[in-house]
């Protein structure tokens, strides 16, 4: 069944989109959105809304039934935003996680747009080389799970998944088993004394400001650190990069605004630049801190 197809009429004004999420309320979305639709001259609304869990579905659904163009979704309705769809991309399948719903001809389709925004922040925008890189990714909870099928894209030279909980680690390595590219799973002692060039902090430790458990490791000369979060302060492991002398370091704002530059392109077929956006969010949480 389509969307057009499940009744009720159309009566969202104009291009509407939404994020929908639990709590939502310091989303960042509709601010970097706005700035997309200025900067390409777009007419569009973008609202965050809070959404019941009891009633995710139905409201997702009432939303593309009244006309909706796009949703993103975040924490805690991502899977069941893969879930609810009718066709799923291979990134969303594989991290069994949606944050972007798309209307289509076909009916409802699923993207996950997260690692997308990763890599294209870390690449592009920090100028760093990740083909050929080794690669450790601290976590094993949802935000790794979104991240790993364009890192092994980027061809990395070998995955390493460490988690406090090893036995996530192992399951995440198995479900990302491919012919090009080694993934590893296991605790964080396990690579004591390995050397990375690459470390990414997937942990929901950085939210409380807290250093993930980590092993003892090396960072290579040229070792770029980034933490999948963001504040207006380097995190703890951000500091702990830096204290390692690691090459470079990165939080997760620019991660943010490139996903949600995917999204954008998704539902509307047209790329906005983001270096002005990540620049003046960056100022505002400066400000704001
Ligand atoms: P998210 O969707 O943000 O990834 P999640 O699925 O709950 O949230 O996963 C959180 C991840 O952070 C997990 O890998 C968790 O480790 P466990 O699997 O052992 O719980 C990790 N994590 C959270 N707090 C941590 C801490 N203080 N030290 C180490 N790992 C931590």
């Amino acid at each position: 069944m389509t969307v057009q197809d499940r009744g009720q009429q159309a009566d969202l004004p104009g291009d509407t989109y939404a994020v929908f999420g639990n709590p939502i309320k310091h989303s960042k979305s509709p601010q970097i959105h706005k700035a997309f639709a200025q900067q390409l001259g777009d007419a569009l609304t973008y609202r965050a809304v809070r959404v019941e869990s009891d009633a995710f579905e139905s409201t997702v659904l009432g939303f593309f039934q009244r006309g909706g163009r796009g949703l993103n979704i975040t924490v805690p309705f991502k899977e069941r935003a893969c879930a609810l769809a009718d066709t799923v991309s291979s990134a969303a399948e594989q991290a069994g996680a949606a944050n972007c719903l798309v209307p289509r001809e076909a009916g409802l389709h699923a993207e996950n747009t997260d690692g997308l925004g990763l890599v294209k922040d870390m690449a592009a925008n920090l100028g760093w080389q990740l083909q050929g890189r080794r690669a450790l990714v601290i976590g094993a909870g949802g935000a790794v799970r979104g991240i790993l099928q364009p890192l092994l894209q980027e061809r990395v030279a070998e995955l390493i998944i460490v988690n406090r909980t090893a036995s996530r680690a192992l399951e995440l390595a198995q479900r990302f088993d491919n012919p090009s590219t080694a993934v590893r799973g296991c605790a964080p002692a396990d690579v004591d004394g390995e050397t990375f060039d690459l470390v990414i902090n997937g942990t929901s430790a950085s939210l409380s400001d807290d250093l993930p458990e980590l092993p003892d490791i090396k960072l290579s000369a040229r070792c770029c650190c980034y933490d999948l979060v963001y504040a207006a302060a380097p995190t703890a492991f951000m500091q702990w990069s830096a204290a390692r002398a690691a090459w470079a370091v990165a939080d997760g704002l620019g991660m943010l605004v490139e996903q949600a530059a995917e999204s954008y392109y998704l539902w509307r077929g047209q790329r906005p630049a983001t270096d002005g956006v990540i620049s003046d969010l960056r100022a505002a949480l400066l400000a704001s801190a």
